[in-house]
């Protein structure tokens, strides 16, 4: 190997080493299967940093109000059940495992039910303060990625980084085909965008914390991307954005 290389190659580790060092808050934010959880996984990995993926604690807390019976628009029912509710994440190896009152519901919170219900059950403002309030603790010491719809502006509006990820609707619904078709489902594509686009409006038009670009956002259209440039884009935009900063 050329000397030239081999230093290359030595910059390039010490930069990530450097960056796991810093403990940065990084904020992932963009509609339903624009990459955020891929990519956040994947980059949280390559820096050491934990992996927050807030949709997996809204989506828990829809599962336990689904088979508890309540209306998913019943915010003081789903008040109340809060208080006896805990959602945790837990990494093992290289996935996250959700845990809900201390059972295993990883699977169970991907069901289309779950999907269908979770953007009405988390515009309650009682749902949104409780989760908030997990999130920052978590994010409290920095080294975490964290990825949702309002990380960048309500969760941690100065977080170090923000990214906001987008794709075509086609390129979306694909995505969500293929992996329900890995679950063993055949969906059809056309009602698979539906219900993605219904999603993005009822989640951009809420009142509380919609979905939208913080302005200091950097803006990521992955439609053409590989999951590997995504990941690469993030960190290289991470690095640079330390650099401009002096860190
Ligand atoms: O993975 P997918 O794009 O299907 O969605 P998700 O990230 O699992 O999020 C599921 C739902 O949780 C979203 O459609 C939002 O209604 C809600 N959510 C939210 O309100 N705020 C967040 N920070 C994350 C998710
Ligand atoms: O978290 P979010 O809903 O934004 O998206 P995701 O769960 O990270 O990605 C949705 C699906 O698209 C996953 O199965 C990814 O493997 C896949 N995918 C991707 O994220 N990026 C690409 N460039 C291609 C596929």
């Amino acid at each position: 190997m050329r000397p030239q290389s081999e230093l290359r190659i030595f910059l390039f580790h010490f930069c990530d080493w450097l960056l796991s060092r810093r403990n940065l808050v990084i904020a992932i934010d963009g509609p339903a299967a624009s990459g955020k959880s891929t990519t956040a996984r994947l980059v949280a990995e390559k820096l050491g940093y934990l992996h927050v993926d807030t949709g997996a604690m809204y989506r828990a807390v829809t599962l336990k109000v689904l088979r508890t019976g309540l209306s998913p628009a019943d915010a003081p029912g789903i008040g109340r059940l809060l208080e006896t509710t805990h959602v945790a994440l837990r990494r093992e190896g290289g996935t996250i495992r959700v845990i809900l009152d201390g059972e295993d519901v990883t699977d169970g919170i991907r069901d289309p039910a779950v999907t269908r219900a979770v953007s009405t059950v988390s515009r309650h403002r009682v749902v949104r303060d409780a989760m908030v309030r997990e999130q920052r603790a978590m994010g409290a010491d920095g080294g975490i990625v964290l990825e949702g719809r309002d990380i960048g502006t309500v969760v941690f509006p100065d977080a170090d980084v923000k990214f906001f990820m987008t794709a075509g609707i086609e390129a979306r619904a694909r995505r969500r085909r293929d992996e329900l078709r890995a679950r063993g489902d055949a969906p059809d594509v056309a009602r698979l965008a539906e219900e993605i686009r219904e999603r993005d409006r009822q989640d951009s038009t809420r009142e509380e914390s919609p979905l939208k670009k913080a302005e200091d956002a950097i803006e990521i259209d992955t439609s053409e991307m590989t999951i590997d440039e995504q990941v690469r884009v993030v960190v290289d935009r991470v690095k640079g954005e330390l650099e401009g900063s002096g860190g």
